[in-house]
C-alpha cells in the first residue's frame, strides 16, 4: 500500500536563483516572485523554490499529504533516528516532518496546500517525480523503501547484480522519486506530468518557440512507460515534461530491467548515469 503523499515541489539551490526562476517562469510557465531570500515559482499543479547555494543540490524536496491527519499517521511510523531539522521556505507550512536520507539530502512531508488557478494557454502539467544520483543506490532504495515506506515499483540491474536504477512511488503513479547510481550524489531531473501526448507535443512547441532544445527525446522511459522529453535548465539541471505514465495496480510485482540505454529509452538512446 502506498503512503498517500504526492510530490509537491523543489527547492532548488543556484549560484545564481534568479536567473534559474525566471526559466522555470518562462518554459514551464510558472510566474517567479521574490519573498525574502528565495524565489518561488509557482502555477496551478506545479511549483518550484530556488534559493542560493551550490548547483546541482536541493535544499529539499517536499512531498504532501492531503490533510493534517494522514500526515499525522504518516509520522508515527517514521523512525526518529531520520528526522532532522526543517528547512526554511514560504512554500513550507510550519509542522513538516523533515527527514535526511543517507546522502545528505532533506525530505519534507508537508499537508497540500490551496492551489494556484488555473491559467489559459499552455496545458495543464503537474509537480509529479523528481530524481537523485547516488553512489549507493541500493543503500538509498534501503532508506526509501523501509523507513520512509515508499513502494518499489521497477528496479534496474546490471549484469553483475548491482543495482544501477530504481523507481519508487508514493501513489499509484509509477514513481515520484528515481534513483541512479552515479559516481557523485546530486540533483538529477524534475518532472512535470501532463495530460496525454497532444499536450505533450504543445510543451515541445512552446520550447521551440524559446528556443530551448530539447537535450533528451522525444522518447519513452521503459520503467514507467511514460514519453518525455528533457531540457536543460541554467544551471544544466534537467527538467522534464512527461505524459501517460503508468498507473500501478494494488500489488503490481516489482518490475525487474537490464541496465541498458533501451530501459532508460524504449524508442533509442539515453543519458546514462553510469
Ligand atoms: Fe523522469
Amino acid at each position: 500500500m502506498e503512503i498517500g503523499a504526492t510530490l509537491d515541489h523543489l527547492h532548488l539551490s543556484s549560484p545564481d536563483p534568479e536567473r534559474v526562476a525566471r526559466f522555470y517562469a518562462d518554459t514551464y510557465a510558472m510566474p517567479a516572485r521574490r519573498v525574502g531570500d528565495e524565489w518561488i515559482c509557482v502555477a496551478a499543479g506545479r511549483r518550484v523554490a530556488v534559493s542560493e547555494g551550490p548547483a546541482h543540490c536541493l535544499k529539499y524536496a517536499a512531498f504532501a499529504f492531503p490533510d493534517g491527519a494522514s500526515r499525522e499517521v504518516y509520522a508515527e511510523r517514521v523512525d526518529a533516528s531520520a528526522l532532522a531539522a526543517q528547512p526554511a521556505s514560504a512554500l513550507l507550512d510550519r509542522d513538516g516532518l523533515t527527514v535526511r536520507d543517507p546522502d545528505g539530502n532533506v525530505v519534507v512531508f508537508t499537508v497540500r496546500a490551496p492551489d494556484a488557478p488555473a491559467a489559459r494557454g499552455l496545458p495543464p502539467a503537474q509537480s509529479q517525480h523528481f530524481a537523485l544520483r547516488t553512489p549507493d543506490a541500493a543503500r538509498m532504495l534501503r532508506f526509501y523503501h523501509e523507513t520512509l515506506g515508499f513502494t518499489i515499483s521497477d528496479r534496474v540491474l546490471d549484469e553483475e547484480g548491482i543495482l544501477r536504477a530504481c523507481f519508487l512511488r508514493t501513489d499509484a503513479l509509477h514513481h515520484s522519486l528515481a534513483l541512479f547510481m552515479a559516481p557523485e550524489p546530486c540533483f538529477d531531473h524534475q518532472s512535470f506530468e501532463t495530460t496525454g501526448w497532444d499536450a505533450l507535443r504543445e510543451w515541445a512547441d512552446h520550447m521551440g518557440e524559446l528556443r530551448v532544445p530539447i537535450v533528451w527525446g522525444i522518447g519513452r522511459h521503459g520503467p514507467g512507460n511514460d514519453t518525455f522529453f528533457m531540457v536543460h535548465d541554467p544551471d544544466g539541471n534537467l527538467a522534464e515534461i512527461s505524459s501517460d505514465i503508468e498507473v500501478c495496480a494494488p500489488a503490481r510485482p516489482v518490475g525487474l530491467w537490464p541496465h541498458e540505454q533501451r530501459t532508460l529509452n524504449l524508442w533509442g538512446g539515453a543519458i546514462m548515469r553510469s
